[in-house]
């Protein structure tokens, strides 16, 4: 019988901070993932033309950040990382954006905490500059959001 020694199967500090990095990276292909569909139906809703230009902009940045975040999980797992649909799209226009100021947020915390735990410069700088891209779309979101309530 083989021996399944503990030793060998215990993962290293460095491989569980890895392994919680790869997490991590899912997760925020996730959240990229499930913005770019919703903010695709707060465009629809948008009451201005303006309104509408700039949200299809935060749409397409976070286009950008999902191929990022895909390409960097890529690279460290070999593997492609297959995001789904995990949220339901408010579907009122203050609803959607009280959604996405949230979202928006939440995002900035979750991405400075990934920055602040990577151990990888690369992975630290990509997570630390787009937290600063979500912090601008929550500051337009809940300008939006003022405007419209009003
Ligand atoms: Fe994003
Ligand atoms: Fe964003």
């Amino acid at each position: 019988m083989m021996d399944f020694g503990q030793a060998e199967f215990r993962q290293t500090p460095e491989q569980s901070a890895e392994g919680q990095m790869i997490e991590r990276l899912g997760t925020s292909i996730t959240s990229e993932y499930n913005a770019i569909h919703c903010y695709e139906v707060l465009m629809n809703e948008a009451r201005t033309e303006t309104e509408k230009r700039q949200i299809a902009e935060i749409r397409n940045d976070e286009v950008r950040h999902y191929h990022t975040f895909s390409a960097l999980y890529h690279q460290l797992t070999g593997r492609t990382y297959s995001a789904h649909q995990t949220e339901m799209c408010p579907n009122t226009y203050p609803e959607g954006l009280r959604h996405a100021i949230e979202s928006e947020q939440n995002a900035v915390d979750f991405y400075l905490e990934s920055g602040d735990e990577a151990h990888n410069p690369h992975v630290r700088s990509i997570y630390y500059r787009i937290a600063k891209d979500e912090q601008q779309h929550a500051v337009w979101f809940l300008y939006f959001y003022t405007l419209n309530k009003f």
